[in-house]
């Protein structure tokens, strides 16, 4: 990363290095102890600390002592912090660079010695301790203080989970969000300014808003969602990314069908600052704590467990038969121990949560030889990028004290892109992973593909199955598991273990035991209610899930009565009604909705926040306006042809006709007995409601 220059000689930064580090241990210490830790008198310090305090890295503050020689304490200012973080770095440097003088001297010569980079690469090996960016416990309790005052930014839950793995190491060499500099390096050539290897850019979007209230070299307090300061950050870049270029060199396309290209275009702040970053503390996690693991904790573990080769498996689905067959390979042939490595911080949309994955995890883990394997949590925000984030994966596990690393086929593949078509070919990642292997500090394992072959009741490598021919080999892909889950219908032994599809079940019972939304839009009397009560009352007759309608006028009623009829008002109506909806079929309901919903945008996104959770049954009240204001019910069109009633869908306010509803009803000439029943077939056939 690139740093200012220092003015420093280097003996005097070799002291403020050590009396900042000393302060970050011990910020109560006295006086005295501090001179000796230092090994300098207490003029000298003296000296030192008046220099550190005029530069604003310490600050004076009161001590409770009755010596009055130390009623006043030195403390580390969040300056100071990062100014300790950044003289590690060049006190590194400088010490490799005494070292080589050192060796030329001795030897005579300079050559043989491999680039500084490489070297330090070696000498630090798998399991020594990484640099992380906190500061100490003590020094973290007085920084939150100071950094209350700062202007904050409330990261986004793609932020958190990347603001965790830079402070813990899980992100070296990375030293903060990225500057414009290393920025562009990365997304061009896959490069930090510095030139070492980083495939994916690490950055802290933000709104022009904010952008613009901060002033470069300004501090600021970054925020997880709940208020609480875990960093703050020293402002050094503020730059608008070019986000097509960005999309189409990071992620081989600028297609919104990639999650992370649709992140970046509609969730994205416009504007990238960046600059080192100070840890205060860990972001808070509640679930499985005893399964979380830092770079560091895991490096510990691996020296205390003896295990100098560990071969790690990432990701982001539960784990069958056949990935256990393929781990354990991986493991023999690397000579390894095993770590199953999950992500659980972002994964792609539609994936199992991470709560029923980590149930079923701990489930397979007991089918291990014991002692050979362990299972850590990592909290990454994944992006989906193929070849690049292999390569990032890679390098991520080698900070973990990993010394191989399985890549399989289509490694973090995004899917389809919008003409259908594969992102990346299925070899890329391991392509590009065995190109930057030696840099990466990771050793590939390529993932072998395993299936059953039944006449030898076991998993064997398909490429490695002399007779093909004559046996029976068997597979279920994701697809068909997804299916035979959504039917309840079996899943083979072979394919899995009885506790896992246990699991998945109690998470995914069958469509028929899910709750669902069906929502009626149309016209104002064109019989969305009634279809709608009739609808209900047949459920209810059937049984087994609770049944709520949310009737036009009974939300309007309960939920929106301060709502009128302008487009804002009815998106807000209509969002609300999403809302409930979501929540009824997330907890296993029936949600019946019939409002006139005029507007396609705002039903889609009803549809996205309900499919979270279950089906969305959109189904179009097709009654024609002329046959509404025939049979104008509530006397509402004569009104508003008249103009007394303003704004009246179909009259003097648009509507969007439903372009693919699931289902589409006519009314005129059909009773409504035989609408409720269209409906019905209709959930039927999409398994919703089956027969005991
Ligand atoms: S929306 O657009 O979906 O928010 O409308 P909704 O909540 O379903 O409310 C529609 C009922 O309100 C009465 N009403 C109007 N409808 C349309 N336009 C205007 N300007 C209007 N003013 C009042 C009308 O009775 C609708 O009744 P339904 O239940 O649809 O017959």
């Amino acid at each position: 990363m690139h740093h200012a220059d220092i003015k420093t000689l280097p003996q005097e930064e070799d002291q403020l290095f050590r009396l900042l580090r000393q302060l970050d241990l011990m910020p109560d210490g006295s006086q005295r102890a501090m001179a000796t830790a230092l090994n300098i008198s207490l003029g000298r310090l003296n000296t030192l600390l008046r220099g550190a305090t005029d530069a604003g890295f310490v600050r004076l503050s009161e001590r409770n002592s009755t010596d009055k020689r130390q009623r006043v304490a030195y403390t580390l200012t969040l300056r100071g912090a990062a100014e300790k973080l950044r003289l590690t770095d060049h006190f590194l440097t400088r010490k490799f660079a005494e070292y080589d003088a050192l060796h030329a001297e001795l030897t005579g010569t300079t050559s043989g010695l491999a680039p500084f980079k490489h070297r330090t690469k070696l000498m630090q090996n798998n399991l020594a301790p990484i640099p992380e960016l906190y500061v100490s416990y003590d020094s973290a309790q007085k920084m939150k203080m100071e950094a209350a005052d700062l202007t904050s930014h409330d990261l986004s839950p793609r932020q958190i989970c990347d603001l965790e793995l830079l402070m813990n190491g899980g992100f070296n060499p990375l030293k903060g969000f990225l500057g414009e500099e290393d920025y562009n390096g990365v997304v061009e050539n896959m490069r930090l300014a510095d030139g070492s290897l980083w495939p994916m850019p690490i950055t802290l979007d933000v709104t022009e808003d904010f952008a613009g209230s901060i002033e470069l070299g300004q501090d600021i307090a970054l925020r997880d969602q709940e208020g609480v300061i875990l960093a703050t950050m020293t402002v050094t870049d503020r730059w608008e990314p070019n986000k097509a270029n960005e999309a189409d060199k990071v992620f081989g396309a600028d297609d919104d069908a990639h999650p992370a290209v649709n992140y970046l275009h509609n969730q994205a702040g416009k504007i990238y600052l960046g600059g080192p970053v100070t840890g205060i503390q860990q972001p808070m996690h509640y679930d499985f704590r005893g399964r979380r693991d830092t770079p560091n904790e895991l490096r510990a573990y691996f020296r205390k467990m003896g295990w100098r080769k560990v071969v790690a498996f990432q990701t982001r689905n539960p784990l069958h038969r056949a990935h256990q067959e393929l781990t354990f390979r991986a493991a023999k042939e690397a000579q390894a121990n095993l770590l199953i490595h999950p992500v659980v911080g972002l994964t792609k949309p539609g994936d199992v949560d991470h709560f029923t994955r980590v149930r079923c995890y701990e489930a397979v883990l007991d089918k291990y030889p014991q002692s050979t394997t362990t299972m850590s949590l990592l909290n990454l925000a994944m992006r989906m990028a193929g070849p690049r984030e292999a390569v990032w994966h890679g390098l991520i596990r080698a900070n973990h004290g990993c010394t191989h690393f399985i890549v399989g086929r289509d490694h973090a593949g995004p899917g389809n892109n919008s003409k259908g078509e594969d992102f990346y070919g299925p070899y890329d990642a391991q392509d590009l992973y065995r190109a930057n292997q030696s840099e990466i500090g990771c050793e590939m394992v390529d993932f072998k593909h395993m299936v059953w072959v039944a006449e030898r009741a076991q998993y064997e490598a398909i490429d490695e199955i002399k007779d093909k021919d004559d046996v029976t080999i068997l597979n279920i892909s994701g697809t068909e598991l997804r299916r035979r889950l959504a039917e309840g219908l079996e899943i083979p032994e072979w394919f899995s273990f009885p506790e896992v599809v246990k699991e998945l079940r109690r998470t995914k019972p069958p469509r028929s035991k899910q709750g669902f939304t069906v929502f009626f839009t149309g016209f104002s009397g064109s019989g969305k209610s009634t279809i709608a009560n009739a609808l209900m009352v047949k459920l209810m007759e059937m049984g087994g899930r609770p049944v709520t309608l949310l009737d036009g006028d009974i939300v309007r009623k309960n939920l929106s009565s301060e709502l009128g009829f302008s487009k804002e008002h009815r998106d807000l109506n209509i969002r609300r009604i999403g809302y409930v909806a979501s929540e009824i079929t997330k907890n296993g309901g029936i949600a019946i909705c019939a409002p006139i919903a005029p507007y396609a945008t705002t039903r889609r996104a009803v549809r996205e926040d309900v499919e979270a959770f279950g089906a969305f049954v959109e189904i179009h009240v097709a009654t024609s306006i002329e046959e509404c204001e025939k049979r104008d019910r509530k006397g509402l069109y004569k009104l508003a042809r008249e103009g007394k009633i303003k704004e009246f869908t179909g009259i003097s306010d648009p509507y969007d006709v439903p372009t693919n509803p699931e289902l589409s009803v006519e009314t005129e000439n059909v009773d409504v007995d035989n609408c409720a029943h269209q409906v019905l077939l209709k959930l039927e056939s999409m398994g919703l409601i089956a027969a005991e």
